[in-house]
């Protein structure tokens, strides 16, 4: 007699309606996290030179046409999440240009998961949030138009 004719069926754990909405949410936030990751891949067409100027301060004369292309990428990867007025599944960014420093915005939308590690300004933050916020790739030339963007608000 092999193990396979000694396994009694009820056991086995069911695929009980629990497990069947949590697969649904998993599935979900997977399809989610994707479509932000392949939208975002999309290209904007920004000069690559931006990412040699030195980083803006907040009340620093804004470049209008990089200020543009930031808000294409903000409409993109960002929107989903966060609102300038009310919190979504991120906080509101209304004054985070004043709240954050440039240098400290960076590293959140380059490095978001090492920050939630390291910062403890994002580990409570993230206590008011569901999940924490991804690393969409946006790399340093996309981050400096959003941040021009951020600035021109
Ligand atoms: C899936 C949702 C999600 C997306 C997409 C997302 N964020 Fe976030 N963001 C969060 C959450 C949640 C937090 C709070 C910290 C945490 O829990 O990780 C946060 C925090 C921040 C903060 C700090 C806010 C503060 O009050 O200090 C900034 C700045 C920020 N995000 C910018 C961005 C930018 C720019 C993008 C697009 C490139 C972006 N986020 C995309 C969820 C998201």
């Amino acid at each position: 007699m092999s193990a396979w004719d000694r396994l009694d069926i009820r056991f086995l754990p069911r695929y009980s309606g629990f497990m069947k909405i949590r697969s649904a949410m998993c599935w979900l936030t997977c399809a989610f996290t994707t479509t932000l990751a392949l939208t975002a891949c999309e290209s904007v067409d920004i000069d690559p030179s931006v990412a040699e100027r030195p980083l803006p301060r907040a009340g620093d004369p804004v470049d209008a046409e990089l200020a543009a292309a930031g808000e294409t990428v903000f409409l993109r990867s960002c929107v989903a999440c966060h609102d300038w007025e009310k919190p979504l599944v991120g906080p509101a960014l209304a004054g985070v240009t004043e709240r954050r420093s440039p240098e400290w915005i960076r590293s959140m939308v380059l490095s978001p998961d090492s920050m939630l590690v390291t910062d403890s300004v994002v580990r409570t933050l993230h206590g008011d949030y569901p999940v924490p916020m991804p690393d969409l790739q946006i790399g340093e030339v996309r981050f400096r138009a959003i941040w021009e963007y951020m600035r021109s608000r």
